[in-house]
């Protein structure tokens, strides 16, 4: 067995769900604290004085003051999208069509795909990321790239082959029988290989004919275990277009629920234009949806009820949604949730914030009891964070009289700056050298 590390540093270990009772109560912080780590888990979290006393035998890395939490898990994102974040101008289908769908077009080039992956996982390891849920590009060559990069680097990461056969240029579609074959190749090659897991993905109902949409439900039906990730209720003006495409769905989660793509295991990202009865049927099933807030105002699309959607018991993640969102970082990311929120006149507690990007997100992806928390028996992915990253951030942190005001003033102006190290699997891979 490999020799243990004790991580030192300020930790936060949630015990519950901050959304239910108090929030301040939901974790504990211990202010000199530590984290031993053991064959790439967490195997204790507690005060440094006692666990350096049982355990005289682990390697010590001091990270001084820096706040130890479980890396982030970043529940949505497309890493074909990487070189055209922050693209000027466009609403959401008009966005697609000027900058998204030329640039995953490029990815049939296995070379390209290997290339922007690889600066995919480098861009969000620094920003202090551990776990995504990516789309890929309907060309199996990106799929390839995505899982091989992610497995080179010993990461948790889900994704799968985005499928379209219509709405979209030719280089991008393929067809039902290819979207289904594909899809299946793909899944059998990487669900469950190391820490991966095959994510099916229909990108949405827009750009699926009913025959696809039908296949990819077939494909579920065979494989209930693996998750379905697809878009819902983004835009209006995608709303209007849906009821245009299906004329015959009494909703836009219909379009989904009548192919057998609705189900504990589906994950529906954006999600803010629901009716009441997209709202009662996602709670009923105990589907989840994803938030992507940098993505929401960057595109316009809208305004997410994080308090009537938690209220209703449904799980709910946080993602960036690179490149629709502006940002690699779930620190941007949770500084724009609580905007959005105060713009619905709730301000989510920094125990919220820190818990939807890290067991929330982990929650939403069903890996709640792999990852997303500081426990004994979770896989050791950590992020390492300075609170006074900038002389901005260090002089409001100062006045700070507990955890919450000492780590509010990183998640609203914070960014890769603040992120002092991250580990994978207990192995440090990213950290600054001019940082404890
Ligand atoms: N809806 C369908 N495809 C996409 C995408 O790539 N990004 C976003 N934000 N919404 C989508
Ligand atoms: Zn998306």
């Amino acid at each position: 067995m490999a020799q243990p590390t004790l991580l030192l540093g300020q930790t936060l270990a949630f015990a519950r769900d901050p959304f239910r009772g108090d929030p301040a109560e939901a974790a504990q912080h211990e202010r000199r604290g530590a984290v031993l780590i053991e064959d790439g888990r967490i195997a204790a979290v507690g005060p440094a004085d006692r666990l350096r006393t049982a355990h005289p035998q682990a390697g010590v890395v001091d990270h001084g003051d820096g706040l130890i939490l479980p890396g982030f898990v970043d529940a949505h994102a497309h890493y074909p999208q990487t070189a055209i974040i922050a693209s000027w101008g466009k609403r959401l289908i008009d966005w697609l069509n000027s900058y998204t769908f030329p640039e995953e077009t490029r990815f049939s080039d296995p070379a390209y795909a290997r290339t922007i992956a690889a600066r995919y996982f480098d861009l969000t390891l620094a920003h202090g990321t551990t776990t995504v849920a990516s789309y890929c590009t309907s060309h199996p060559e990106s799929v390839e790239a995505y899982f091989a990069e992610a497995d080179a680097r010993g990461l948790r990461a889900l994704g799968g082959k985005t499928c379209m056969d219509r709405n979209a240029p030719a280089g991008l579609t393929d067809t039902p029988r290819r979207a289904y074959d594909e899809s299946k190749a793909a899944l059998a090659r990487w669900h469950g290989r190391g820490r991966l897991s095959y994510v099916i993905t229909p990108r949405f109902s827009p750009t699926s004919t009913p025959a696809q949409l039908e296949a990819l439900g077939a494909l579920w039906a065979e494989h209930p275990d693996c998750l379905m990730q697809t878009h819902l209720s983004e835009q209006t003006d995608e709303c209007l277009w849906v009821a245009e495409l299906f004329p015959e769905a009494s909703d836009y989660l219909d379009t989904y629920e009548r192919f057998g793509l609705l189900g504990p295991n589906g994950l529906y990202g954006h999600a803010i234009h629901l009716t009441p009865r997209e709202i009662d049927r996602l709670a009923e099933v105990g589907a989840a949806l994803v938030h992507c807030p940098t993505s929401n105002t960057f595109i316009g699309s809208g305004l997410f009820d994080m308090e009537g959607l938690k209220g209703r018991g449904i799980r709910v993640g946080l993602a960036t949604d690179t490149g629709g969102g502006s940002s690699f970082s779930m620190l941007r990311t949770m500084a724009a949730a609580y905007e959005v929120a105060q713009l619905r006149h709730r301000a989510l507690h920094p125990a919220e914030l820190l818990w939807l990007a890290t067991a929330g997100s982990a929650a939403a992806l069903g890996l709640g009891d792999r990852i997303g928390t500081l426990r004994p028996g979770i896989e050791a992915d950590l992020v390492v964070l300075d609170l006074g990253s900038t002389p901005a951030i260090a002089q409001r942190a100062e006045r700070a009289e507990d955890i919450w005001e000492a780590v509010f003033p990183t998640i609203m102006m914070g960014d890769d700056r603040a992120v002092v190290a991250t580990y994978v699997a207990g192995r440090m891979v990213e950290a600054r050298t001019d940082r404890p």
